[in-house]
């Protein structure tokens, strides 16, 4: 197997792994004790990485089946890359989600089979802002009063895109308290971005426990923020995080590229 370390950020989740070179392929046993990894700390993050699309494609691979992409982008030989970007050429972006601030949010959430697992490699970064962060779920359900629990257990909410013409014809559901498909464990899935409502409750009741469920789940305790370098490659299970990125210049660069998984367990 090939050796690598695993150094905790210390905050809310997060792993660094160091060791590896993603360019190359990496045996059955290190991929194993990668994807256990990646489940104990839900985002894991390796630097310095000189990867070309078909090394990221291949590296998702290890973890589920990477999709082409999940919106509408320029026809690309790489079909699975996703180019996140500010940056326009010939008066025309080449990637999604420009400069603006990007709410707390889950991959993908107003879609029944939301993305389980998303990865992030970094090309050109800004001086300053576009940073990422990540809000654990499973810490906020269990900081949660036990009166709070029993009140959102059984509860549903209804996810939607704010680009309408993302989203399906029939309103996408999905629990308030989510049990993670591989660690069992429990979760809050419900964001500022993407949760629209709660289901079958009376509106202004319906909004303010989900005001209050945001509040708490977005609160810095289970936050942590990653501060980009050019090379990183990032990873992150949207099934027991969301996450937020900050505004930046928009005269600056930002160029990533972006792989998806969808659906399919870790294991
Ligand atoms: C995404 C996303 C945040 C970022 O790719 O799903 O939310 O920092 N990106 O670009
Ligand atoms: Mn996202």
């Amino acid at each position: 197997m090939d050796s690598f370390e695993v150094i905790p950020t210390g905050g809310a989740l997060g792993a660094e792994v160091r060791g590896l070179d993603l360019r190359s392929k990496l045996d059955g046993e290190t991929v194993r004790v990668l994807r256990g990894t990646f489940l104990d700390h839900c985002v894991l993050f390796f630097r310095n990485q000189e990867i070309s699309q078909e090394d990221l494609v291949r590296f998702t691979r290890y973890f589920g089946r990477p999709v082409p992409h999940v919106r509408p982008q320029p026809d690309r030989p790489i079909e699975e890359i996703f180019v996140i970007s500010n940056v326009t050429e010939d008066g025309k972006p080449i990637g999604a989600l420009g400069s603006e601030e990007i709410p707390f949010h889950s991959d993908l959430s107003y879609l029944p089979e939301p993305g389980t697992i998303s990865l992030l490699y970094a090309l050109e970064i800004p001086d300053e802002g576009g940073e990422t962060m990540w809000a654990n779920g499973y810490a906020s359900y269990e900081a949660l009063h036990p009166d709070m629990k029993a009140r959102i257990d059984g509860l549903n909410a209804v996810h939607r895109h704010p680009i309408d013409t993302l989203n399906t014809p029939e309103p996408t559901m999905h629990p308030v308290v989510r049990i993670h498909p591989e660690t069992g464990r429990k979760l809050i899935y419900v964001s500022p971005h993407l949760t629209h409502h709660i289901a079958d409750m009376e509106r202004e009741g319906g909004q303010a426990l989900l005001d209050e469920l945001i509040t708490h789940a977005t609160d810095t305790r289970f936050v942590w923020k990653h501060r980009w370098q050019v090379g990183d490659l990032i990873m992150w299970d949207n099934r027991c995080t969301m996450h937020r990125r900050t505004p930046f210049d928009d005269r600056q660069r930002r160029v990533m590229w972006r792989t998806q998984v969808f659906g399919e367990g870790t294991s």
